[in-house]
């Protein structure tokens, strides 16, 4: 505001005074080009008597001093009566006696006063000069006027303004001192923590950025302790029952070697129980953390098919179940085949698993244009509605007690879709309890 004040009136008074000073020298010239026949006559009473009243007549009317000067600048006429006969010298008629035309502003104790002067011509040759000046005062009244007004205006803008600005910031920091807030909250561990701000624009997408985030940490965060209580209760069961076989061996010397046996057997099978939950455990985190590291190499899934029903061959002989494989098409796709393999030796092996003697296995393999189909079937005991949607959760068995008999961990199927998700597969499983289950993988060709 200070700037333009400045700068308008700076402009202001420059375009005023250079008007005032133009038509100054307009109003010059026209008298110059009326007295110019008289001057050289000016001796005459008559003459002397005409241009005076000439001259005093249109001072009047414009509200000037007017002064004729001859070439020695004597004062010839002076609309005040005063200066006639005096000599008389500055830059403006300086000027005009080399038959220039000039204006000048001048501010004598704060009164402004504007000369002008130009040569008097008569018939090609510099007779004389007329000099005028007049009072500037009521330029500089208009201008400050109107700065005035100027500056009352912005004095009520800038209280007005103010209130805007801060009125715009507190809409502006309230939001980001909520979120402020609520990390410092999640920060002490809350992590459902969640800010309320409304509105669609950047905050406001912030806002609903931030609960998005609170709302994933607090997941994995349950994800987390659940899964720490599940490790410690895993590994707690085979714990327990060694101490108590190794607590019963201790308690008498007298036992017979064949329980000896017996019950370092009991160890030796809890001991490959927990070796193989840790090795399932250590499986899974180097998968969950292989993320990006997928090692993609061009493969033949119908030769990785064989490959896992070749490995499962024996068990599902055992237990005579008869594992088919159904593949029409050679099917080669980039994938991870190590982790792969790893995948459906799980998914395989918990169908045959699962499945009762003499049952059977079917495994096909099928193609649209951009996926790749496994679909993996028995004829086994089913997984009960209410338990399909954690069958993939770590450590979930549906019926523990049985679970504990087939030995398992509770973790194959976790590691299982955590591949196929690397893959951007998916993975779905429909069962129907007493009658079998069917687990369908699909995969991206490209
Ligand atoms: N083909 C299947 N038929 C019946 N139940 C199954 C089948 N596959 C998985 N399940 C159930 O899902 C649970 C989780 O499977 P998984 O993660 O492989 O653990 P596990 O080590 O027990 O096999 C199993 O304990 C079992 O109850
Ligand atoms: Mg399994």
């Amino acid at each position: 505001m200070l700037v333009t004040i400045f700068f308008v009136k700076d402009s202001l008074v420059k375009s005023n005074v250079s008007e005032a000073q133009n038509s100054l020298l307009t109003f010059n010239t026209i008298v110059a080009n009326q007295v110019a026949p008289f001057i050289t006559n000016i001796d005459n009473e008559y003459t002397f008597k005409y241009v005076d009243e000439l001259i005093k007549q249109n001072s009047l009317e414009y509200g000037s001093r007017t002064l004729i000067l001859n070439n020695s600048n004597e004062v010839l006429v002076d609309s005040y009566n005063v200066l006639k006969g005096t000599h008389l010298n500055n830059v403006e008629i300086e000027n005009a006696v080399n038959g220039l035309k000039t204006s000048n502003i001048y501010i004598f104790q704060k009164d402004y006063l504007l000369y002008a002067a130009v040569p008097i011509v008569d018939r090609d040759n510099i007779v004389g000069t007329i000099f005028m000046s007049i009072d500037a005062n009521n330029i500089f009244d208009k201008i400050n006027k109107f700065m005035d007004k100027l500056f009352i205006i912005f004095s009520m803008a800038i209280p007005v303004s103010i209130f805007i600005s801060i009125w715009f910031a507190d809409i502006i920091s309230k939001p980001i001192e909520k979120l402020t807030v609520s990390v410092k909250t999640i920060t002490l561990g809350k992590y459902d923590t969640k800010v309320e701000i409304q509105g669609s624009d950047e905050i406001g997408e912030l806002g609903k950025a931030f609960n998005l985030m609170t709302t994933k940490l607090y997941q994995v965060e349950e994800r987390r302790k659940k899964f720490v209580s599940n490790v410690s209760h895993e590994l707690r069961t085979p714990m327990t029952s060694m101490k108590i076989v190794s607590d019963t061996l201790l308690s008498s010397p007298n036992w017979d070697e064949a329980i000896y046996r017996e019950f370092m057997l009991d160890i030796n099978t809890e001991i490959d129980r927990l070796n193989k939950i840790i090795d399932s455990l250590l499986y899974l985190v180097r998968v969950e953390k292989d993320e990006l590291e997928l090692n993609y190499s061009i493969t033949y899934v119908n030769y990785l098919l064989e490959w896992v029903i070749k490995t499962l061959n024996p068990i599902a002989h055992k237990k005579q179940i008869k594992l088919t494989l159904t593949v029409n098409n050679k099917i080669q796709i980039h994938l991870d085949q190590e982790k792969m393999q790893q995948c459906l030796l799980n998914i395989i092996g918990n169908a045959v698993k699962y499945t009762p003697e003499e049952g059977s296995v079917t495994v096909e393999l099928e193609e649209t244009y951009d996926w790749i189909i496994i679909k993996v079937t028995d004829t086994g005991i089913g997984i009960p509605e209410k338990d399909l949607p954690f069958i993939f959760d770590r450590f979930y068995r549906v019926d523990e007690a049985r679970a504990r008999k087939t030995g398992g961990t509770g973790l194959g199927l976790a590691i299982a879709q955590q591949i196929i998700q690397l893959h951007q597969g998916t993975i779905s499983v429909k069962s129907e309890l007493g009658n079998g289950t069917e687990v369908s993988i699909t995969l991206p060709k490209k």
